[in-house]
Protein backbone atom coordinates (compact mmCIF):
# COMPACT_ATOMS: atom_id res chain seq x y z
CA UNK A 1 0.00 0.00 0.00
CA UNK A 2 1.33 3.35 -0.94
CA UNK A 3 2.53 6.03 1.80
CA UNK A 4 0.11 8.66 0.91
CA UNK A 5 -3.38 7.18 2.18
CA UNK A 6 -5.50 9.79 1.82
CA UNK A 7 -7.06 9.22 -1.22
CA UNK A 8 -7.67 5.66 -0.19
CA UNK A 9 -9.30 7.12 3.31
CA UNK A 10 -11.62 9.55 1.17
CA UNK A 11 -12.88 6.61 -1.23
CA UNK A 12 -13.22 4.05 1.76
CA UNK A 13 -16.37 6.05 4.10
CA UNK A 14 -18.76 8.06 2.65
CA UNK A 15 -18.52 10.63 6.37
CA UNK A 16 -21.48 12.58 5.26
CA UNK A 17 -23.82 9.58 6.23
CA UNK A 18 -22.98 9.63 9.62
CA UNK A 19 -25.69 11.68 11.87
CA UNK A 20 -22.57 12.07 14.26
CA UNK A 21 -18.79 10.85 14.38
CA UNK A 22 -17.04 9.95 17.38
CA UNK A 23 -13.36 9.70 16.71
CA UNK A 24 -10.83 8.00 18.93
CA UNK A 25 -7.39 9.12 20.01
CA UNK A 26 -4.66 6.68 21.47
CA UNK A 27 -1.64 8.69 20.34
CA UNK A 28 -1.23 12.54 18.95
CA UNK A 29 -4.74 13.27 19.02
CA UNK A 30 -5.02 12.99 22.83
CA UNK A 31 -2.09 15.90 23.14
CA UNK A 32 -2.08 17.73 19.92
CA UNK A 33 -5.81 18.92 19.41
CA UNK A 34 -5.62 21.14 16.52
CA UNK A 35 -9.12 20.15 15.06
CA UNK A 36 -12.41 21.55 16.08
CA UNK A 37 -14.39 19.12 18.47
CA UNK A 38 -18.38 19.18 19.68
CA UNK A 39 -17.67 17.40 23.14
CA UNK A 40 -14.55 15.22 24.30
CA UNK A 41 -14.39 12.21 26.98
CA UNK A 42 -11.53 9.91 27.87
CA UNK A 43 -12.96 6.53 26.19
CA UNK A 44 -11.50 3.29 25.64
CA UNK A 45 -11.45 0.58 23.10
CA UNK A 46 -11.01 -3.25 23.57
CA UNK A 47 -8.45 -6.03 21.51
CA UNK A 48 -6.25 -3.67 20.70
CA UNK A 49 -2.63 -2.47 22.32
CA UNK A 50 -0.58 0.95 21.57
CA UNK A 51 2.68 -0.16 19.93
CA UNK A 52 5.84 2.11 18.01
CA UNK A 53 5.86 0.04 15.47
CA UNK A 54 5.18 2.56 12.44
CA UNK A 55 7.49 4.72 10.69
CA UNK A 56 7.43 8.28 10.48
CA UNK A 57 8.45 10.09 7.34
CA UNK A 58 6.49 13.18 7.48
CA UNK A 59 6.49 14.37 10.99
CA UNK A 60 8.92 12.73 13.48
CA UNK A 61 11.55 11.31 11.01
CA UNK A 62 12.86 11.89 7.37
CA UNK A 63 12.24 9.35 4.31
CA UNK A 64 16.38 8.89 5.45
CA UNK A 65 15.76 8.16 8.90
CA UNK A 66 12.41 7.53 9.18
CA UNK A 67 11.11 8.01 13.22
CA UNK A 68 8.62 5.70 15.13
CA UNK A 69 5.42 6.61 16.11
CA UNK A 70 2.55 4.52 17.24
CA UNK A 71 0.06 2.40 15.74
CA UNK A 72 -2.54 -0.40 17.21
CA UNK A 73 -2.11 -4.16 16.75
CA UNK A 74 -4.74 -6.39 17.81
CA UNK A 75 -4.43 -7.77 21.77
CA UNK A 76 -7.00 -10.00 23.06
CA UNK A 77 -8.34 -8.91 26.01
CA UNK A 78 -6.74 -5.65 26.49
CA UNK A 79 -8.13 -2.23 26.72
CA UNK A 80 -6.15 0.75 25.31
CA UNK A 81 -7.48 3.97 27.03
CA UNK A 82 -7.25 7.56 25.11
CA UNK A 83 -9.63 10.66 24.38
CA UNK A 84 -12.88 9.97 22.31
CA UNK A 85 -13.81 13.32 20.04
CA UNK A 86 -17.29 13.87 18.41
CA UNK A 87 -16.80 15.90 15.20
CA UNK A 88 -18.16 16.83 12.07
CA UNK A 89 -16.89 14.90 8.85
CA UNK A 90 -14.68 18.27 7.81
CA UNK A 91 -11.96 17.73 9.95
CA UNK A 92 -11.14 14.92 8.34
CA UNK A 93 -9.59 16.54 5.37
CA UNK A 94 -7.06 18.06 8.42
CA UNK A 95 -6.78 14.87 9.70
CA UNK A 96 -6.77 12.40 6.66
CA UNK A 97 -4.09 14.81 5.41
CA UNK A 98 -1.83 14.85 9.10
CA UNK A 99 -2.18 11.26 9.27
CA UNK A 100 -1.53 10.51 5.98
CA UNK A 101 1.81 8.16 5.75
CA UNK A 102 -0.22 4.63 6.26
CA UNK A 103 -3.10 5.23 8.45
CA UNK A 104 -6.65 4.15 7.18
CA UNK A 105 -10.15 5.03 9.11
CA UNK A 106 -11.72 2.00 10.47
CA UNK A 107 -14.83 1.73 12.64
CA UNK A 108 -14.88 0.39 16.27
CA UNK A 109 -17.01 0.49 19.20
CA UNK A 110 -16.01 3.17 21.88
CA UNK A 111 -16.41 3.01 25.36
CA UNK A 112 -16.59 6.21 26.56
CA UNK A 113 -16.39 7.51 30.67
CA UNK A 114 -20.07 7.70 30.75
CA UNK A 115 -20.55 4.17 29.99
CA UNK A 116 -22.13 4.60 26.45
CA UNK A 117 -20.51 2.81 24.01
CA UNK A 118 -20.98 4.60 20.34
CA UNK A 119 -19.58 3.93 17.05
CA UNK A 120 -16.63 5.71 16.26
CA UNK A 121 -13.70 5.87 14.25
CA UNK A 122 -9.91 5.21 14.33
CA UNK A 123 -6.56 5.64 12.47
CA UNK A 124 -4.51 2.62 12.17
CA UNK A 125 -1.46 1.57 10.44
CA UNK A 126 -1.75 -2.25 9.62
CA UNK A 127 1.83 -4.13 8.68
CA UNK A 128 1.00 -3.96 4.99
CA UNK A 129 1.41 -0.21 4.90
CA UNK A 130 4.32 0.72 3.15
CA UNK A 131 5.67 2.91 6.37
CA UNK A 132 5.16 0.25 8.44
CA UNK A 133 8.55 -0.80 10.53
CA UNK A 134 6.85 -3.32 13.25
CA UNK A 135 8.21 -5.25 16.18
CA UNK A 136 11.51 -4.13 17.68
CA UNK A 137 13.29 -4.56 21.49
CA UNK A 138 12.08 -1.48 23.99
CA UNK A 139 15.63 -0.80 23.51
CA UNK A 140 16.01 -0.63 19.42
CA UNK A 141 12.97 1.47 19.26
CA UNK A 142 14.16 3.94 21.98
CA UNK A 143 17.54 4.09 20.13
CA UNK A 144 16.00 4.79 16.84
CA UNK A 145 13.49 7.76 18.50
CA UNK A 146 16.31 8.79 20.16
CA UNK A 147 18.00 9.34 16.91
CA UNK A 148 14.83 10.78 14.97
CA UNK A 149 13.70 14.07 14.56
CA UNK A 150 11.40 15.97 11.74
CA UNK A 151 9.61 18.89 10.56
CA UNK A 152 7.15 18.44 13.85
CA UNK A 153 9.98 17.88 16.24
CA UNK A 154 11.99 15.78 17.90
CA UNK A 155 10.66 11.91 17.93
CA UNK A 156 11.70 11.75 21.75
CA UNK A 157 8.83 14.87 22.14
CA UNK A 158 6.36 12.18 20.82
CA UNK A 159 6.78 9.95 23.32
CA UNK A 160 7.00 12.50 26.06
CA UNK A 161 4.01 14.42 25.49
CA UNK A 162 2.02 11.16 25.02
CA UNK A 163 3.42 9.45 28.80
CA UNK A 164 2.56 12.63 30.23
CA UNK A 165 -1.17 13.37 28.44
CA UNK A 166 -1.36 9.71 29.61
CA UNK A 167 -0.64 10.32 33.60
CA UNK A 168 -2.86 13.07 33.33
CA UNK A 169 -5.43 10.86 32.73
CA UNK A 170 -4.75 8.40 35.47
CA UNK A 171 -4.05 5.52 32.87
CA UNK A 172 -0.71 3.48 32.52
CA UNK A 173 1.16 1.92 29.40
CA UNK A 174 3.78 -0.23 29.72
CA UNK A 175 5.06 0.02 26.54
CA UNK A 176 4.27 3.62 26.35
CA UNK A 177 6.20 4.54 29.60
CA UNK A 178 8.73 1.80 28.77
CA UNK A 179 10.22 3.20 26.41
CA UNK A 180 9.89 6.75 27.75
CA UNK A 181 12.44 5.55 30.68
CA UNK A 182 14.95 4.09 28.13
CA UNK A 183 14.85 7.71 26.59
CA UNK A 184 15.35 9.81 29.50
CA UNK A 185 17.85 6.79 30.72
CA UNK A 186 19.80 8.18 27.25
CA UNK A 187 19.18 11.70 27.41
C1 LIG B 1 -4.21 8.84 17.36
O1 LIG B 1 -3.76 9.59 18.20
O2 LIG B 1 -5.25 8.24 17.53
C2 LIG B 1 -3.48 8.63 16.10
C3 LIG B 1 -2.29 7.99 16.14
C4 LIG B 1 -1.60 7.81 14.96
C5 LIG B 1 -2.13 8.28 13.77
C6 LIG B 1 -3.34 8.90 13.76
C7 LIG B 1 -4.04 9.08 14.93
Amino acid sequence: MAFDTQAINKSRQNLTDYDEIWLFGYGSLIYKVDFEFIASEYAYITGFSRRFWQGSHDHRGTPEYPGRVLTLTPSSGERCFGRAFKVNHEVFEHLDHREKNGYLRHEIPIHLSDNRTVKGLIYLASPDNAAYLGEASIKDIATQIFNSSGPSGLNRDYVYELAAALREQDEVDEHVFEIEKTLVAMD
